[in-house]
């Protein structure tokens, strides 16, 4: 295990800079999630890490290590990537404990390393099989295992669920979390996904175009975003934001002069009569979900805002509705994007 530190880190290919001046700490034994739109240089960064990509500036320690210069191989970290490149013709056993036999580790000690990895990803029963006799899931698994067998200072993922289909992931990310529990290893990991990001990080890095937008625990990121991008990547559906200068919103109290965008989130809006609330809509669209529904008003120069109502509203497109936003649950941003603090609770109060 180890902790691990970028100190304004750069990446730059050629004249393009990609990573610009990343700053972070990472505790040992913490859950890191990068998350952030495509392109913004999550795999860039966790390679760096890694070392499989250089690092243009800055400094990268690992430990009391500076890594820097460092080869992959001295990193003592384990990469797992979103495709898992096992070798076809070799048994599962085989693939796991590959690393080990290159690395002239004496036989016995390969199989016991090999089994307890197998235990702790119940890839018992399955240790003499092939890859092509395996699902996705226990693929991934293998590749995990084959990482876990090397005792690595802490483990990478690059999007290792993304090739499963959906029911795999959820079981996938239940055996990640139950991983992270029993080995307690550091662990940085990157994904598309907002639930895996939720559920299993201690602290999610939300990166847009090569910088850190902002870091902190999911609650935080969730209740108290510091600025308009990681309020609208942080929460599904997104949160509703308008202009906080919209004539129709009935506010019992005038909002701070700097304030220029309202926000509130679709799960913090309760549905009443057109005239109650804070403003008033047309139910537009409908999105029946089961459990919840998605409904889609349209008020006015606030434009289309989502409300998430449980189960079926019984409501019909066309029909008048007011929302009422929940109190202390609005948020607030200045001209620049930048969340307005207000009070003790950090966010709007009315
Ligand atoms: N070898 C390269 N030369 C030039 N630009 C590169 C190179 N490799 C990556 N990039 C650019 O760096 C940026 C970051 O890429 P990166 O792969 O880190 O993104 P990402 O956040 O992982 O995206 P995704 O979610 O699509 O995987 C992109 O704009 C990409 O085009
Ligand atoms: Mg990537």
């Amino acid at each position: 295990m180890a902790s691990i530190e970028l100190k304004s880190v750069e990446k730059w290919y050629g004249e393009a800079q990609v990573i610009k001046g990343v700053d972070l700490a990472i505790e040992e034994g913490e859950f890191i999630i990068f998350v952030g739109p495509s392109g913004c240089g999550k795999s860039t960064l966790l390679r760096m890490i890694a070392g499989l990509e250089e690092t243009s500036r800055g400094q990268i320690m690992i430990g009391a290590t500076d890594a820097t210069a460092e080869p992959p191989a001295r990193r003592g970290l384990a990469m797992v990537f979103q495709s898992y490149a096992l070798y076809p013709h070799m048994s599962v056993r085989d693939n796991m404990g590959f690393s080990l036999r290159a690395a002239g580790v004496p036989r016995a000690e390969m199989d016991a390393k090999v089994d307890e990895a197998a235990r702790v990803l119940k890839l018992e029963p399955l240790l003499d099989r092939r890859p092509k006799d395996l699902s996705g899931g226990q693929r991934q698994r293998v590749a995990i295992g084959r990482s876990i067998v090397r005792d690595p200072t802490a483990f990478l993922f690059d999007e290792p669920l993304s090739n499963l289909d959906a029911a795999l992931r959820v079981e996938m990310r239940y055996e990640i979390a139950k991983l992270h529990q029993s080995l307690k290893s550091t662990m940085i990991y990157v994904t598309h996904d907002q639930v895996e990001a939720m559920t299993l990080a201690d602290r999610i890095v939300v990166l847009e175009a090569g910088r850190v937008s902002q870091v902190g625990s999911p609650r935080e990121l969730y209740e108290r975003p510091g600025n308009l991008f990681v309020a609208q990547f942080i929460g599904s559906p997104k949160m509703n934001v308008f202009a906080a200068t919209t004539p129709e919103l009935r506010l019992p109290a005038p909002l701070p002069r700097t304030a220029a965008h309202f926000g509130i989130r679709p799960e913090h809006i309760a549905l009443g009569a057109a005239g109650s609330g804070q403003i008033d809509g047309t139910v537009d669209v409908l999105e029946y979900l089961g459990a919840d529904t998605y409904v889609i008003a349209d008020c006015g120069s606030a434009g289309k805002l989502t409300i998430r109502a449980h189960g079926d509203t019984g409501l019909a497109p066309g029909q008048p509705v007011g929302l009422k936003f929940e109190d202390g649950q609005t948020h607030l941003f200045d001209g620049d994007g930048l969340a307005i603090r207000q009070g003790r609770s950090d966010r709007a109060v009315f």
